[in-house]
């Protein structure tokens, strides 16, 4: 059988929405989609990180009467601590020292539309009284103001957190989690489909391909297998990044088992530096840099934990297993010396640079969460 023909065998990439997969996992998911879509219950979604809770919020509107009204994704977790209510439901003119004029809240933006409370476990206790009333009957008072404001806004929420954990610790109120969860729905992760992989490989190969103005990959049995059996911690973001990478590494390709281990081994085979596995000469230098620079990545970011964890005092467990040396630089009674802090500046500045500005990217590779990077830019003056 030819790569194409086996290509075919896998049929339509899509399901009726535009969402990638039919496994029975997320045949399920798209089921129940359907039936409360139309509905204004509240929908609270539950998934690791990059199993798709964001598209399946919007496709939760776009199946609703409000589709023509707005669609507001608003992440919890990067929005400051102060300014989450002035932002979800705006304020009067004078309410803090800098309200000059009166502001409109996401709430009021949103009217008749509906708005995507992404990571809802961040949200502070005192914001979920507010929320909490709004869902029950409409109604919230901006920021320093005296009048009830009515709304009619869907409110979807999303957490990768145990809610139910959070309750039992008293950090999420009992009553708004079982108002959110009117509808819950769990989206899979790609362990658990692993038959919509070969979809999302062959769909997300040909939309790279596009992107980035390469010839398409085709993939082999083999290598469809191997890229099954991998552990995608970020699920189909991961993947759709590693197929990004691969179309660009490798273009236009017959990808076969050999050419997915080696990516996906890259990292531990990257310690056996300097290490040649292309015998085509053309391809070599690219492969020994590639492999140099995910040498360098590994290596800065152990560097970076260390750095970060001195100060946040946020230490993995897995610091310590290799360099156990390093333990001793981190006893929180140590003094912290002015050129330390400088550095933490430093890193941060360069990883917002590497990102143009988006904090969530600089987040992520930082390790820490949105609001801990907005304090630490607060902290040190970083203009953004
Ligand atoms: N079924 C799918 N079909 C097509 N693309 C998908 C699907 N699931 C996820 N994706 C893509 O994967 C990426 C991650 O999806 P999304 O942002 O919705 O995940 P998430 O669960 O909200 O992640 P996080 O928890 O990190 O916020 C996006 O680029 C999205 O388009
Ligand atoms: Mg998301």
């Amino acid at each position: 059988m030819s790569l194409k023909q086996l290509n075919l065998d896998y049929g339509p990439n899509y399901n009726e929405f535009g969402i990638i997969g039919n496994s029975d996992r997320i045949s399920e998911v798209i089921t129940i989609v359907k039936t409360v879509a139309p509905t204004s219950l509240s929908v609270l979604i539950s998934g690791e990180s990059g199993t798709g809770k964001e598209i399946i919020a919007e496709l939760l509107h776009k199946l609703s009467e409000r589709k023509n009204s707005r669609f507001i994704p608003i992440n919890c977790g990067a929005i400051p601590e102060g300014l989450i209510e002035n932002e979800l439901f705006g304020h009067e003119k004078g309410s803090f020292t800098s309200a000059s004029e009166k502001s409109k809240g996401y709430f009021e933006v949103a009217d008749k539309g509906t708005i995507f409370l992404d990571e809802i476990g961040e949200l502070p206790l005192s914001s979920q009284v507010k929320l909490l009333r709004v869902l029950e009957n409409g109604t919230f008072m901006k920021v320093g103001g005296s009048t009830n404001i009515q709304v009619d806004v869907r409110i979807i929420a999303a957490t990768n957190k145990n809610l139910t954990k959070m309750v039992e610790k008293g950090t999420f109120r009992e009553d708004l989690y079982f108002r959110l969860k009117a509808v819950t729905l769990h989206l899979p992760s790609l362990r658990e489909r692993l038959t919509d992989i070969p979809l999302f490989v062959l769909k997300f190969a040909h939309d790279s391909a596009d992107k980035y103005g390469r010839s398409q990959l085709l993939f082999d049995k083999e290598s469809l297998s191997e890229i099954a059996n991998h552990h995608w911690k970020g699920n189909v973001r991961e993947l759709k990044n590693f197929i990004d990478m691969l179309t660009v590494m490798e273009t236009g390709k017959a990808v076969d088992g050999d050419i997915i281990r080696k990516y996906l081994k890259t990292e531990k085979v990257a310690s056996y530096l300097p290490m040649v596995i292309n015998e085509d000469p053309l391809k070599q230098d690219s492969e020994l840099i590639f492999r140099t620079l995910l040498e360098i990545k590994s290596d800065l970011n152990l560097i970076k934990k260390f750095i970060l964890n001195t100060y946040t005092k946020d230490i993995t467990p897995d610091y310590f297993t290799e360099k156990s040396n390093l333990k001793d630089n981190l006893d929180p009674a140590r003094e912290i010396k002015p050129a330390e802090t400088q550095t933490e500046k430093e890193i941060i500045s360069a990883s917002l640079r590497r990102h143009g500005g988006n904090r969530r990217k600089t987040a992520e590779e930082m390790n820490m969460s949105e609001r801990t990077l907005y304090r630490k830019i607060e902290k040190y003056g970083i203009e953004v």
